[in-house]
């Protein structure tokens, strides 16, 4: 399985699922920030960095097809988001259907798009997190397939929620990628998941130690 990782800025997913000796192979890292610390980590690791900044194309659609070329060049199975911080075209999500992830830091489907620590806290929620899905054309709602839970305190605020969070993410990020890669987690023609040869119903939770 060849892995192309997209992110946006500090990396430490990245730096997660190349500490995590996946059996596939991360053959690439794209960035739409040249100032990306990810990039620094990637260079760390010996692995191939392309940085596509989107303010030079003068539309949505030119900048996804020339990830998209990048991606082919770089002869890609799996597309793992990382912090990009970019919204995909529906055209290029759809050429990568059940072959890119994302992860969010919330509970899906609670709290999409951004400022998810805040939300949660303003929400009142007892358990917050973070999901791992697949990307589909609407914002953070493609299939769930594994959370990271934990506990809202009382003395949570943002920051420690986002550091618990992050540490969550860590642990199930290259659990996920991993799954797809030793073909434990299928997605199949009809758009089902299987994982274990079962019917994937709920994201599979894994709570904060
Ligand atoms: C992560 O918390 C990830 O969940 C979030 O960006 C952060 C990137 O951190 N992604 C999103 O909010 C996407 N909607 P990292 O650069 O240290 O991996």
């Amino acid at each position: 399985m060849r892995i192309a990782v997209l992110v946006s800025g500090h990396g430490s997913n990245l730096q997660a699922l190349l500490d995590a000796n996946l059996s596939g192979q991360i053959v690439g890292v794209l960035s739409n920030k040249p100032t990306a610390y990810a990039l620094q980590r990637a260079h760390v690791a010996g692995i191939a960095t392309q940085t596509i900044e989107h303010q030079n194309y003068a539309s949505r659609d030119a900048f996804d097809q020339a990830v998209h070329a990048q991606l082919l060049a770089w002869h890609v199975d799996l597309v793992v988001l990382a912090g990009f911080m970019r919204i995909l075209s529906p055209a290029f999500v759809t050429q990568w259907e059940g072959r890119m992830l994302n992860i969010h830091p919330s509970l899906l489907p609670k709290h999409k798009g951004m400022h998810t620590h805040a939300k949660a806290l303003e929400a009142g929620d007892t358990q917050h997190g973070c999901t791992v899905h697949f990307v589909t054309a609407q914002l953070d709602s493609g299939q769930s397939l594994a959370q990271g839970v934990l506990t809202v305190n009382v003395d949570d605020d943002q920051d420690s929620l986002a550091q618990r969070v992050h540490k969550l993410e860590h642990k199930i990020y290259p659990l996920v990628v991993e799954w797809l890669c030793n073909k434990t987690l299928v997605y199949q023609a009809n758009g089902e998941v299987l994982l274990h040869e079962k019917k994937l119903h709920d994201p599979v939770q894994i709570f904060e130690e």
